[in-house]
């Protein structure tokens, strides 16, 4: 069995939500981890959670709402927190890719869901781009725990947040030709990896290009177990393994 654990799912992407949970079920991603990024995505996730069995989500206000999000929307977040299948907080960090300007504005937003985490003792996803040296100073404030969704960075960064107790997101990043995350990979251990597709976004190959959806979850895996020198079972054992550990609201 595979855990999508960061994907998005919405009627602005896929026609039918139904049938993608089926092929996804027919490909053995039995679970897959939704987040809600916006304060427009809260409603349908619910719905989607609510419909869907196999389906979960994480909520939270990701850095390109900085400007946006006021205290009202943090007190829906937190109103939300206790709901039966919010697994955990995100996606949330910081991203200097666009702009710089709201610096302030976004590490405020960022520490605010993390004292949420912290207070109901829920995982966190980081998104983080370009902004590798903030993330790291602001995570080092709050006893929590999460993944770095679509990490892609060094061996060096990669151990300073599992030093940190972070679990590293691996998607279809890796399969692309000029990834160096293939060889990254090979350095770390699997107790600290989880699969993630972000559909439906970033396509594994052969697929880039084209919407992505949790049903290409085993071709990251298999990727990763040609890479290691694995069988792919072991891969979704392991990091099934790891994501059911991390969110423990997952059944
Ligand atoms: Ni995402």
């Amino acid at each position: 069995m595979f855990i999508d654990t960061h994907c998005h799912l919405s009627k602005r992407d896929y026609n039918d939500i139904s049938n993608v949970i089926e092929e996804n079920k027919k490909a053995g991603v039995e679970k897959i981890i939704i987040s809600a990024c916006t304060r427009e995505d809260l409603d349908e996730t619910i719905e989607i959670i609510n419909a869907f069995s196999p389906v979960y989500a994480t909520i939270g206000y990701h850095p390109e709402e900085a400007d946006k999000i006021i205290d009202i929307d943090l007190q829906r977040l937190e109103s939300l927190l206790l709901t039966n299948k919010i697994v955990g907080i995100g996606e949330i960090g910081l991203d200097y890719h666009y702009s710089t300007e709201n610096k302030e504005k976004q590490k405020e937003l960022f520490e605010k869901q993390l004292a949420l985490a912290e207070k109901y003792n829920l995982p966190v996803v980081i998104h983080t781009r370009e902004a590798t040296n903030d993330t790291i100073t602001i995570l080092k404030k709050y006893k929590v725990k999460g993944i770095i969704h679509c990490f892609s960075g060094s061996y060096e960064t990669a151990c300073q947040y599992i030093k940190m107790g972070y679990l590293l997101g691996i998607g279809g990043v890796i399969t692309f030709k000029n990834s160096h995350l293939k060889d990254t990979i090979k350095k770390l251990n699997l107790e600290n990896i989880v699969l993630e597709t972000d559909s439906p976004y970033l396509s594994p190959v052969p697929y880039r290009g084209k919407i992505n959806t949790s049903k290409n979850i085993p071709i990251i895996a298999e990727f990763i177990a040609s890479k290691l020198n694995l069988d792919t079972n072991i891969i979704a054992n392991k990091t099934t393994k790891n994501a059911l550990s991390l969110f423990t609201k997952l059944q």
